[in-house]
């Protein structure tokens, strides 16, 4: 079963990994980021769904990726690495050869994993429990438990029925017609992939973008999906799937670390390769354009882009509203440009990132202001002062890889050594990520 060959860290090592970020070093040339984790997740869910082989190149190469594979692996999917990277997979799938799963699912670190497949099992007249590790644990789910259950299905689980681990037993569900009470594509993914498995249509409206990535791929695998409003809402009707032959576009909440590192180190000149630039996930490129940061699209086709930043100065900008869902995971490594540009920023209206794998308010704060910046926590978002002496530091990542990558850009922006802690969450999305970094200082 190849989903196993995916990189993981040892158990042996968890807690233990530490790595010396040295800044000052300009970052020079070209680099491709893993596949998009999101794009990766729903692909391997629609190929398992699918009556036939899919073929999915370029996978994100993380554990959270590998988790939905597993899980997908316990039900029945066929899952096959198709060459020597195990991120490019053959899928057999379809209903006839999928089953309850025999154990609970376990999903590790990955909220969208767990949360997109609570829908996809919904759909299935099963008993399944999943679980994660202790900050999945953490995490709400009553998000997606309330409109699954509208549709029919039985979800409980801990914290009276909000908390993993969650217990589903699906099948016999009825299409709803939902509003996101908060704009969540992981929830709108729930729902639609819910919807495939109902009786009758199933629409999800949005208040703001959310990542489209469950209706593209919907559409991709032949279901009948309907856009209305402009995109703001997708209706699913139920029925089969054909196979999918995807490469998976570059993940761009990973390019974000190394455009705005290629800002904010002098001398740097770098080229992400590749990157999504589809519906509602262009925000965090918008934003760094506002504050200034030297970016050319060097390349562009349908839905991906090269893009190249050069170093210089960057102003503040406010980051808010309806932008928020669209780059909500760049927050963290925005805050550090934030804390290199002149002015005061502002991010409001993102209360969710204190619900992500970690409280990104709590965490971003103290990581900023640890390199020597200003920033302050709000209810809603962060306050940064810019334009202070960034300085090297000791931080740990509490657990949370975006917050140990954006750590280490925020090193790279401070001349001398610095230490990130924790390092090892950055398996669930980017275990290349230092290899990169080597290449791009040599
Ligand atoms: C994701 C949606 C976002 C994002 C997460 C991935 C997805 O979460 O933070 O990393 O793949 O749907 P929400 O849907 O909770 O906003």
């Amino acid at each position: 079963m190849s989903a196993a060959a995916w990189p993981r860290v040892a158990p042996e090592d968890a807690h233990q990994a530490v790595v010396t970020v040295v800044g000052g070093r300009p970052l020079v040339g070209r680099v491709r980021v893993p596949g998009d984790k999101s794009v990766s997740h729903r692909a391997l869910l629609l190929a398992a769904r699918a009556e036939g082989i899919s073929v999915l190149r370029g996978l994100s190469a993380g554990d959270d990726v590998r988790r939905t594979a597993m899980a997908l692996t316990a039900v029945g999917a066929g899952i096959e690495a198709d060459g020597r990277t195990p991120e490019s997979v053959r899928v057999v799938g379809g209903p006839a050869r999928l089953h309850e799963p025999e154990g609970p699912l376990d999903l590790g670190n990955s909220g969208t994993g767990l949360r997109l497949l609570a829908g996809w099992l919904a759909a299935f007249p099963w008993f399944a429990v999943l679980y994660g590790d202790e900050y999945l644990a953490r995490r709400p789910m009553d998000r997606i438990a309330v409109p699954l259950r509208l549709m029919g299905a039985t979800v409980d689980g801990r914290g009276g029925g909000r908390l993993p681990p969650l217990a589903i037993r699906g099948g016999g569900l009825t299409g709803i017609d939902y509003a996101l009470p908060v704009d969540s594509a992981q929830v709108k993914g729930a729902v639609l992939l819910a919807g495939l498995g109902a009786h009758g249509p199933t629409t999800v409206r949005e208040s703001a973008p959310v990542r489209a990535h469950t209706e593209e791929l919907l559409a991709l695998a032949g279901a009948r999906v309907e856009l209305g409003d402009g995109g703001a809402s997708v209706t699913v009707h139920p029925g089969p799937l054909h196979p999918i032959d995807l490469t998976v576009p570059g993940d761009p909440s990973q390019a974000a670390f190394w455009l705005v590192a290629g800002c904010i180190v002098p001398g740097s000149d770098l080229t992400v390769e590749g990157i999504y630039v589809g519906r509602a996930r262009t925000a965090f490129l918008d934003a760094l354009r506002r504050m200034g940061a030297d970016l050319e699209v060097t390349h562009r086709d349908a839905t991906t882009a090269d893009v190249r930043v050069r170093s210089g100065d960057l102003v503040a900008t406010d980051v808010c509203g309806a932008e928020v869902p669209g780059l909500i995971d760049e927050i963290p490594v925005l805050a550090v440009a934030a804390a290199h540009a002149r002015g005061v920023s502002t991010f409001s209206d993102a209360g969710e990132l204190a619900v992500k794998e970690t409280d990104r308010i709590a965490a971003t704060t103290a990581m900023v202001g640890a390199f020597g910046g200003r920033i302050e926590p709000r209810a809603d978002g962060l306050v940064v002062t810019g334009g202070g002496r960034a300085v090297p530091a000791d931080v740990d990542s509490g657990g949370d890889h975006r917050i140990a990558m954006a750590a280490a850009v925020a090193a790279l922006g401070a001349e001398g050594a610095s230490r990130v802690r924790g390092w090892e969450a950055v398996a669930t999305s980017y275990p290349g990520f230092i290899a990169d970094l080597e290449a791009l200082q040599r």
